[in-house]
């Protein structure tokens, strides 16, 4: 598989790229099927890019009535918690904006009976984007970070086994964050129509490249949980900063 790679000057401008590549997916699936179902991801990288969304131009450029804000991952946090990533979206996007509120799916990973959240977050994917029983939900447009030991969303190494289906959200505990999470699973993933990694700094240069590497038969190492996103039919990007390519030089095309 050889995904599209840009590489952008900094922080900054691969927030405005990646706010520019959500307003693009908006506007084709809004005008080919009247929605748009997105998949956020959590942790710091893609925030710069939701304030971004929150202002002009983007604001005003997408139908946000016609949204549907799914979330990839959550921790097992009530939504005000500071490691919330519903927490975070909220704070730096959903509020924002006119999103009609009954179209924000908020994964309750709160619930003492995760298993149970789990299955019903499932159900709401299903519902919501009309899946028939036995087929896979198509998302629009997943984004995903990428940890340095090749997570994502979360998705990670010591819990691949979980996550590779039939469910469609799992709930997972990460020997790394010491923590219990609930994810979309592999299949959902792979299922979208676009999905996005976005990813910055000199601390994801080595894992970037070998999942780049595995992603093209080089690298026969473990694969890494992020290696393992491979859309069926989608689209498969990767949004990096120059710190994050490593040597620009060594890669695709400039922006
Ligand atoms: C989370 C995310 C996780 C994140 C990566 C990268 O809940 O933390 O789902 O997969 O995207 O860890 O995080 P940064 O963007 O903060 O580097």
């Amino acid at each position: 598989m050889n995904p599209r790679i840009e590489i952008h000057r900094d922080r900054q401008s691969l927030a405005d790229a990646l706010a520019r590549l959500v307003a693009d997916a908006a506007a084709r699936a809004i005008s080919a099927r009247r929605r748009f179902a997105i998949a956020l991801a959590g942790g710091s990288t893609p925030k710069d890019a939701y304030e971004r969304l929150a202002q002009p131009p983007w604001r005003m450029r997408i139908d946000w009535a016609k949204v549907d804000v799914f979330f990839g991952d959550e921790r097992c946090v009530p939504p005000q918690h500071a490691d919330s990533n519903y927490r975070m979206a909220r704070e730096a996007l959903l509020t924002h904006v006119p999103l009609d509120p009954k179209r924000i799916f908020r994964m309750e990973a709160e619930r003492s009976d995760l298993g149970r959240s789990a299955r019903d977050y499932a159900e709401r994917l299903r519902s919501t984007l009309g899946a028939a029983p036995n087929a896979v939900p198509q998302l629009d447009l997943v984004l995903l970070g990428i940890g340095e030991d090749g997570h994502t969303a979360s998705i990670f190494p010591d819990v691949v086994e979980l996550v590779e289906g039939p469910e469609l959200v799992a709930r997972v505990y990460s020997n790394a964050k010491q923590s219990w999470r609930m994810t979309l699973t592999l299949p959902v993933l792979n299922a979208a129509r676009e999905v996005v990694f976005a990813a910055a700094g000199a601390g994801k240069r080595d894992v970037i490249a070998r999942i780049l590497d595995q992603l093209r038969g080089g690298d026969t190492g473990l694969p890494l949980p992020a290696a393992m996103v491979r859309p069926e039919s989608g689209q498969l990007a990767f949004l990096l900063d120059r710190e994050a390519a490593g040597d620009p030089g060594e890669r695709t095309k400039q922006p």
